[in-house]
């Protein structure tokens, strides 16, 4: 019978499905573990904020505000939006909920939905997911060190292969004026070449120009001047200390005086982790300092850095070089007949009591049918319960990887299940 969906997942969203979500599961424990070692503690924010907080953070002309919201009126005419990212809410219930007042610094972490209308690609979806980081309370280059190396520590405890790091420094308020004047003068008499984009960027965020990827801007910003050359003392100073800190943990990177962020919030540091194994959207992820952002949105004085990593694009390069896990059950029970097919229920519910994972054939299908569904699911071992081992309190276990068999008595056959799936995993 041949049957057609009536309803799809709407465009550049998708479902995560088994085995798939084993691989989420498998990097999420993974990174909570490494979360634990520097302190960073979980966050939850609602999905939605009022448009406003994007907009005054990420910045009115950038390509998130300007393009890619999920912005609508709610009932009463509230403008609300779907996360485009996580640094703008996290700043908001940083200081709506006085966290400043908690000893400092404060770290926090968080994993979940963002939301962009972009153009769906391969490694670019509307709905994607984000694993990030906020640490607020400290000015100091040990602070972006920290958490570049913590960054480098999440993607190693996967085994990710491959992966380039990229750091900047964008500069600050006092001399980031100075260096947007020097790009001006330098694209003013190229305006001609510049893409459409790029001609808009001149006039309001000119830094723009450094990130683009058309061939032509590519070829025409040759030799602009380099923000790197440009920093005032203090800024020199904080990336001068970044790469000695990073150099002093042993983290290989590249500076790239290009590399500019589409945020408006950065502040001096910011950094980017490429992959080569990725295709356009290599990006694997990206923060940055933000030491004006508290005190924009009413807090006080508070620097802060952070980053966050795409969880697509990590769960595809895992793919590339690993494959799927699938957890497969410990014990498969076939069972023949109404009495043994009662005796396996309730076996199920022993063995699943005691924390391992049990299922059930259908006590009115044939053994060799059940035994073709346990080796389908890859169970571990098969216990087989017929009216001859209900007689007899006995039952046979089989081991479907090697074969291996045997008997162990009806009443103990939960806790034989424990010391089978022992035996299996030490062998
Ligand atoms: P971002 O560079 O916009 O930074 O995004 C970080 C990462 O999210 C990207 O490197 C990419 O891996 C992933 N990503 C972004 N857009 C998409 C998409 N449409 N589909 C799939 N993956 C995507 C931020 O969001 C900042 N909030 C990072 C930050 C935290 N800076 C300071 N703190």
């Amino acid at each position: 019978m041949s049957a057609e969906a009536r309803y799809r997942a709407l465009k550049g969203m998708k479902d995560v499905l088994p085995p798939d979500i084993h691989l989420w599961q498998k990097i999420e424990t993974a990174f909570r573990e490494v979360f634990g070692a520097y302190g960073f503690q979980e966050i939850r924010t609602p999905v939605a904020e009022s448009t406003d907080i994007f907009v005054r953070s990420i910045g009115e002309t950038t390509d998130i505000v300007e393009k890619e919201m999920y912005t609508f009126e709610d009932k009463a005419g509230r403008s609300l939006s779907l996360r485009p990212e996580g640094t703008a809410s996290v700043v908001r219930s940083f200081v709506e909920n006085r966290l400043f007042n908690l000893p400092s610094p404060q770290k926090f972490y968080y994993m979940g939905p963002m939301f962009r209308y972009e153009r769906p690609q391969s490694g670019r979806y509307r709905q994607f997911y984000q694993t990030g980081v906020e640490a607020f309370g400290s000015p100091q280059p040990e602070m972006d060190a920290e958490v570049i190396a913590m960054l480098g520590r999440l993607l190693g405890s996967i085994g990710l292969p491959e992966l380039v790091f990229q750091v900047n420094s964008i500069g600050c308020e006092n001399c980031r004026p100075g260096y947007k004047e020097k790009l001006l003068a330098f694209f003013g008499n190229r305006l001609e070449g510049l893409c459409a984009d790029c001609a808009r960027r001149y006039r309001q965020n000119p830094l723009r120009i450094l990130d683009c990827k058309v061939p032509g801007c590519v070829e025409l910003r040759q030799g602009a001047p380099k923000i790197t050359d440009h920093l005032c003392a203090d800024c020199r100073s904080h990336f001068e200390g970044l790469q000695r800190l990073l150099d002093l943990l042993g983290l290989s990177y590249a500076v790239n005086p290009d590399m500019v962020r589409g945020l408006d919030y950065y502040t001096r540091t910011t950094f980017e982790v490429t992959s080569g194994s990725l295709g356009a959207q290599n990006a694997v992820a990206a923060g940055g300092r933000y030491d004006r952002l508290v005190r924009e949105f009413g807090g006080p004085e508070t620097p802060a850095v952070g980053f966050a990593i795409g969880m697509e694009r990590i769960v595809e390069l895992l793919h590339q070089s690993a494959g799927a896990v699938v957890p497969a059950p410990d014990i498969f029970i076939a069972s023949m007949g109404g009495e043994a097919g009662k005796q396996s229920f309730l076996l199920a519910q022993q063995i699943r009591d005691r924390g391992l994972w049990a299922e059930r054939g259908d006590p009115a299908a044939s053994l060799k049918s059940q035994m073709r569904r346990a080796d389908r699911i890859a169970a571990r071992h098969v216990f087989i319960i017929g009216e001859e081992e209900l007689r007899s309190g006995i039952v046979r276990w089989k081991r479907l990887a090697d074969s291996s068999q045997g008997e162990v008595a009806l009443s103990d056959a939960a806790e034989s299940a424990v010391r089978l799936r022992g035996d299996s995993l030490s062998s």
